[in-house]
């Protein structure tokens, strides 16, 4: 379609979380196709491999038809342009997250202008996840139901446990 609009959604992911999924929807409903943009940082030590985070969000988005998810490294906007995307989407949960957001769309505007930055509120309930709180408390022995979705609670319960062991 010529005058599709795809969006970036880009980030770690490791693990997704609720507030991530949320965002995705909301996203899928706004835009012709989204971009799920899994970062390959080398600079983290993720807890999952890209791989593991692709199938992760591949099975939570299995039913929303304009939902892709795709690796990335280097700038984004390299991958936005290489991907013919026009928008980024960028999930805000409170105030906190407002000053790295601001300056990173500030950073990519500069970088290529014609790349809007869309900055979206997830629902309530999961304004205050995060991938690394629910990592700290799984690791500590917490409760994670309901903040990440089943498959993720699964993995992240089978790598805490057994950490060498394939979940599949
Ligand atoms: O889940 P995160 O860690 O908040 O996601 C951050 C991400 C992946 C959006 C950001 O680190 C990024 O875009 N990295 C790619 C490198 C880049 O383009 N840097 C300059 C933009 S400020």
């Amino acid at each position: 379609m010529a005058n599709s609009v795809i969006a970036l959604y880009p980030g770690s992911f490791d693990p997704l979380t609720r507030g991530h999924l949320d965002i995705m929807k909301r996203a899928s409903r706004l835009f012709d196709r989204v971009i799920v943009s899994v970062l390959l940082n080398v600079e983290k030590r993720p807890l999952f491999t890209p791989e593991e985070r692709i199938e992760m969000i591949n099975e939570v988005t299995a039913s929303c038809q304009n939902i892709d998810v795709e690796t990335f490294d280097g700038l984004l906007v390299d991958f936005a342009t290489a991907k013919s995307a026009k928008v980024v989407v960028r999930g805000i949960r409170a105030v906190t997250d407002y000053d790295y957001e601001f300056q990173m769309a500030l950073m990519n505007r500069r970088l290529n202008s014609t790349i809007e930055t869309v900055f979206m509120v997830p629902a309530l309930e999961y304004s205050y996840l995060s991938s690394t709180l629910v990592k700290e408390v799984c690791l500590l022995g917490g409760d994670v139901n309901g903040l990440v979705p089943g498959n993720v609670e699964t993995r992240l319960l089978a790598k805490i446990r057994n950490p060498n062991q394939d979940v599949n």
